[in-house]
């Protein structure tokens, strides 16, 4: 029979497909905009279904209202944020989104203990307790929690740490690598304790723990490896969900929380192997990962060029790399060097574009903006496309990027971001370095490339740099 609850049931299944669609959509650029599209369908319609399945299963008029009531607000808070986000603050956003997965794991594990094993005399654990299920629920109760907790605290250190609002250097406690395997260990044998004998004080302390190892595992991960934790916790929060679809008896949650949660594994996979990290030390909390000797070294003196003598190499140059990085992003030079590569490429310049996979703060997110200011595809290549053509190059121009164009990276087994592929952009004739200061890049590491015989830098914002240079070519044409 055709009821409110069946209609439900069959429209969550249309909204799994919608998420499954969503995925492969985002996942080339020229179909993310028809994969955000089916996205934002699915979760309509999962909304719309998971407020017929409250009605059918007679939901209260207080709690219908707390359900509707919860979803506008919530709406409007999204609504609101994506709007005013900008760009560079993505990865702050979606890192606090995580959290608020997580914490909503934490919940339902907590109220589903409290309906259940916290209260033993009622409906629910009654009917689980005759069906000999109440064990599995109990398992259901400690992993969620367990894993909730792990996303909800190492969410809020991503989004400190991507917010500059705590240094990104890694946390490097004594033994580290102990306390974190050893929180799994106790974790395991708490869960065992608590499936067989389900008292208050052992998810109490299931809770503490992971909520300690969640801000453990992130804080001990130094600002160059962030990429892969946003994407690790991404999983984490997938997987967070899932637990709770366990509890709740919800489909759609279990598949849409592994979706989530093998999408993000996978993408996490993908990065470290970009970025030459192993994945276990990774999602270990940098297992594996020693703090190295401070660094006191001295790079010797650095020069400068003015805008005018940038515009000057750049007019007798015959090829120009343009390696783009945050500070192109946070200036918003790139319809500026949207322009430069026009002017240059009118003089017949051969001008390209090497782009660096955790170039900025988000995937891709140098390409979208080259895209944005026009820049032609076909000139924007991979680093792993363009990285054999600087030998040969008479003019690298650095644009706000500093990690991802480290000598260190290759030449220094003691450097933080040892390992690193990166941009070898010191192999040209000259390297013109914009930036405002000498200060370090994101991972908190000096960058010898300042100090190279090759390398001018031109201090300013990357914007007003850019568009004297354009000025100054401007100017040259005239005369
Ligand atoms: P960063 O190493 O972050 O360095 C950016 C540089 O831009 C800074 O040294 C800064 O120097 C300069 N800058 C900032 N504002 C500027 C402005 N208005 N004008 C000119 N320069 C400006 O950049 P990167 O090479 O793109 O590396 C990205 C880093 O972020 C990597 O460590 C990566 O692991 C991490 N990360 C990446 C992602 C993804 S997925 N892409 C996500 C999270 C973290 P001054 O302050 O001296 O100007």
């Amino acid at each position: 029979m055709f009821t409110l609850e069946t209609a439900a049931t069959a429209a969550y299944v249309v909204a799994a497909l919608l998420f499954i669609l969503a995925l492969a959509g985002l996942s080339r650029h020229e179909t993310s905009r028809a994969g955000n599209t089916f996205g934002i369908v699915g979760m309509v319609v999962a909304l719309v279904a998971t407020i017929a399945l409250a009605l059918a299963r007679h939901i209260e008029p207080l709690g219908l209202a707390l359900l509707v009531g919860a979803m506008t607000i919530g709406a409007a808070i999204g609504l609101w944020r994506a709007k005013i986000v900008e760009m560079t603050g993505m990865p702050e956003l979606i890192a606090l989104l995580h959290s608020f997965v997580g914490l909503a794991a934490v919940l339902v594990g907590w109220n589903g203990y409290l309906h259940v094993e916290g209260d033993p005399g009622s409906a629910e654990a009654l009917q689980l307790g005759s069906e000999g299920m109440l064990g599995i629920h109990s398992a259901e109760v400690v992993i969620g929690v367990f894993i909730g907790a792990v996303t909800f605290t190492g969410s809020i250190v991503a989004n400190l740490k991507l917010s500059a609002r705590i240094k990104s250097a890694p946390l490097m406690l004594p033994g580290k690598n102990i306390l974190n395997v050893g929180a799994l260990v106790v974790f395991i044998a708490l869960t065992v304790w608590f499936v067989i004998d389900p008292q208050l004080w052992l998810l109490v302390v299931v809770t503490v723990l992971a909520l300690a190892l969640g801000w453990h595992l992130v804080a001990s991960i130094g600002g160059g490896d962030m990429p892969v934790v946003v994407s690790m916790l991404n999983s984490y929060s997938g997987w967070a969900a899932a637990a709770a679809g366990f509890l709740l008896g919800n489909d759609l949650l279990i598949v849409t929380g592994a979706l989530v949660g093998s999408s993000g594994a996978y993408l996490s996979y993908i990065m470290c192997k970009a970025m030459n990290r192993s994945f276990i030390s990774v999602i270990a909390g940098g297992f594996g990962i020693e703090a190295g000797p401070a660094e006191d070294k001295d790079y010797g003196e650095h020069r400068e060029i003015t805008a005018e003598g940038a515009a000057e190499l750049l007019a007798s140059a015959s090829s120009v790399i343009i390696t783009p990085g945050y500070g192109m992003a946070v200036a918003q030079a790139q319809y500026g060097v949207a322009d430069l590569t026009r002017k240059l490429r009118d003089r017949g310049v051969d001008v390209r574009f090497g782009i660096h996979p955790v170039a900025g703060r988000l995937p891709g997110h140098m390409n979208v903006l080259l895209a944005e200011a026009k820049v032609p595809y076909d000139i924007v290549l991979e680093m792993d496309e363009i990285n054999d053509d600087f030998d040969g190059t008479s003019v690298v121009l650095v644009i706000g990027a500093n990690d991802t164009v480290n000598p260190a990276a290759s030449e220094d087994p003691g450097s933080p971001i040892a390992g690193m592929p990166v941009l070898t952009v010191w192999n040209a004739d000259n390297v013109i370095v914009f930036k405002r200061s000498m200060a370090s890049g994101y991972a908190g590491v000096q960058n010898p490339l300042f100090f190279r015989e090759n390398t001018q830098m031109l201090f300013g914002d990357a914007k007003d740099r850019v568009d004297a240079i354009n000025a100054a070519l401007s100017v040259a044409e005239h005369v």
